[in-house]
């Protein structure tokens, strides 16, 4: 069992609306809805869990609607260590229809004002040191630029901490430049910041190669249905999940990154990491959830991914 830190800087209360299908303007009826404490860092925290890792949680929380959080934290025990501002934490709308297709609205959230960003950084310092890998998962909230995300990961780094990192855009661009430990993105995020198509293998491979050589240790590529390419130095591995109903989406690369933090703080072959993640994350498309219910399931799943070097094209 690992110590694993999350840091989600702008978490979210997700909303699930299921709905057989979406008119947009008109009156629509949900079969059922039901609101949960979300946040990319705050789901991978979920899923670590389930695997058997102790969690500490942090970021920046609105203090105006904590409940749904602070129960969340409570019943997993997860030490809470967010950083409290003034506001609300932003909801976000997920608009489920019965054919898979999910409908996203994402609010704005709080201002992150620079007292609040200092104050993470201080706690950071404090509460970091002892876990086994940090995990910075999502977008920023107003107020928190790039650079200061880059500058986190710096300072996380000379800690001595192992970060994973998954975010997109402008923070993904700069915190490259901080050189994590691991990165997830998909293909789309990582063709937007390297400002090239990742989409053949041969370029992903020479994408990886130039982030390896800045000292980014694991480049894992997720794409949808297709799998995962994992390339960490001297080794390339693909994925293939098995096929699925896809209930929705939501949750997948959160579960892929916590099963590959999972497999790598545990020691598993490079095979079998790559194996159990992404059949955890195949059994997060088959629920409206995620996570790891059933244990009998994920180890069926397991046997339908297909993993092999990349080299055998
Ligand atoms: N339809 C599917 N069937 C099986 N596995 C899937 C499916 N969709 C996604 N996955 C698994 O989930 C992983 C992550 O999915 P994806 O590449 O869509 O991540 P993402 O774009 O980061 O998603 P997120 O919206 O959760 O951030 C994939 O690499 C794959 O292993
Ligand atoms: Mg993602």
């Amino acid at each position: 069992m690992a110590r694993i830190l999350t840091l989600t800087l702008n978490p979210a209360l997700d909303l699930t609306v299921q709905l057989p299908r979406l008119e947009a303007g008109q009156v629509n009826r949900s079969d059922v809805m039901h609101t949960h404490a979300a946040g990319k860092g705050v789901n991978v925290a979920q899923v670590l869990a389930d695997l058997g890792h102790q969690l500490t949680v942090s970021g920046f929380l609105g203090e105006d609607n904590l409940q749904a959080f602070e129960t969340l934290f409570a019943r997993r025990g997860f030490v809470d260590a967010f950083i409290r501002v003034p506001g609300e934490t932003r909801s976000n709308i997920k608009l489920a229809e019965s054919d898979g297709r999910i409908t996203d609205i994402n609010g704005p959230g709080p201002q992150v004002s620079e007292a609040a960003q200092q104050a993470l950084m201080d706690r950071l310092e404090q509460i970091a040191p002892g876990h086994d890998a940090v995990v910075v998962a999502g977008s920023l909230p107003l107020g928190v630029s790039a650079k200061w995300l880059q500058t986190l990961i710096l300072r996380l780094k000379k800690l001595g901490l192992n970060v994973a990192l998954d975010t997109s855009g402008d923070a993904l661009r700069e915190a490259l430049k901080a050189s994590p430990w691991l990165i997830k993105p998909n293909t789309e995020e990582l063709a937007e910041v390297l400002d090239c198509e990742v989409v053949s293998v041969r370029a992903q491979a020479k994408a990886a190669e130039r982030l390896h050589a800045q000292g980014i240790e694991h480049v894992v590529i997720s794409h949808g249905a297709e799998g995962v390419n994992w390339f960490s130095v001297g080794s390339a591995l693909h994925a293939t999940p098995p096929r699925v109903s896809v209930a929705s989406t939501v949750g997948a690369g959160d579960s892929l990154l916590a099963g590959m933090i999972h497999g790598l703080l545990s020691a598993d072959t490079p095979e079998q990491t790559l194996r159990t993640a992404t059949a955890i994350a195949a059994m997060a498309v088959t629920q409206i959830g995620f996570g790891i219910g059933d244990a009998a399931q994920l180890a069926q799943l397991e046997q339908g991914v297909r993993v092999r070097p990349l080299t055998e094209q």
